[in-house]
């Protein structure tokens, strides 16, 4: 057949087989593509959600550092068992102010995405003190050491900066202030000064059981109670029905 013949011809020519494979591929990029400069937004909007405090940014570093992803994921499927040990799915809102996003990829643990608020802040101390003593067959490596490292507040400022460079909306306010929120939200004694203002639904205590310092131990386990508590979830859920 013709036809046949001129496909030969296609296949024995290097550049031809070249030419014709970048515009097969230039077709169905453009198909994929195309669309998405049409939807005005690919993230829901929510009610809520805000920037992570000092706090809660710092104890975030510390959960990338110390690689906590590697076996726990910050992604709930909208799968009905999961939904129903871990909570409603999580929202693409809910991980929008996060460079570089935690969803993980391995759930050697529970995912944490609403572990916020599940238990008390000594259950979270004495829990990555020494994981054994609350949770006596977990393989969960002890982290005690945060218990006595001082969180650094010199640069926070930056790391600020660096995020709203990425997108999130930190004010001028909010980087002025970095270091003495971080004292602020750990340290009940403290003056808040302008804290509670400028970050909504925000937790003001001593979170580790140690007044005389901010450890990392506080910037981690702020961070932990308040993954997944941010979002109204019960204003989403009406929404979702009226829609
Ligand atoms: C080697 C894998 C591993 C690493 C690394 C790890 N975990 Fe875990 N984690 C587990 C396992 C397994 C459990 C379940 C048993 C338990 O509660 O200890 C768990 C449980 C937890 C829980 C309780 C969750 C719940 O809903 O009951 C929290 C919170 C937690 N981990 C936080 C962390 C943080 C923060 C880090 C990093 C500093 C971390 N984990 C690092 C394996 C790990």
């Amino acid at each position: 057949m013709a036809f046949l013949d001129q496909h030969k011809k296609l296949e024995r020519n290097v550049s031809l087989l070249f030419v014709f494979s970048l515009i097969a591929v230039l077709i169905g990029g453009i198909i994929e593509i195309v669309p998405l400069f049409y939807v005005k937004n690919t993230i829901e909007k929510v009610e809520g959600m805000r920037p992570y405090t000092p706090l809660e940014l710092a104890g975030r570093n510390i959960y990338v550092r110390e690689g906590c992803y590697l076996c726990h994921s910050q992604m709930i499927r909208p799968f009905r068992d999961e939904v129903e040990r871990y909570g409603h799915y999580s929202l693409a809102a809910e991980s929008m102010y996060d460079h570089p996003f935690q969803w993980g990829s391995k759930r050697t643990g529970p995912d944490l995405a609403r572990v916020g608020g599940r238990y008390s802040d000594e259950w979270h101390v004495q829990h990555l003190a020494h994981p054994q003593s609350v949770v006596p067959e977990s393989i969960m490596p002890s982290y005690s050491f945060l218990k006595n490292a001082v969180v650094d507040t010199k640069h926070f400022a930056d790391h600020l900066k660096a995020n709203r460079a990425v997108g999130v909306p930190y004010s001028d306010a909010m980087i002025e202030n970095a270091s003495a929120d971080i004292n602020a939200q750990a340290n009940p004694d403290v003056d808040a000064g302008g804290l509670e203002e400028r970050y909504a639904k925000i937790s003001v205590r001593d979170f580790d059981g140690n007044p005389e310092q901010v450890t990392e131990m506080d910037a981690l386990v702020a961070y932990l109670q308040m993954l997944g508590t941010l979002v109204d979830l019960e204003a989403y859920k009406q929404n979702e029905n009226l829609r």
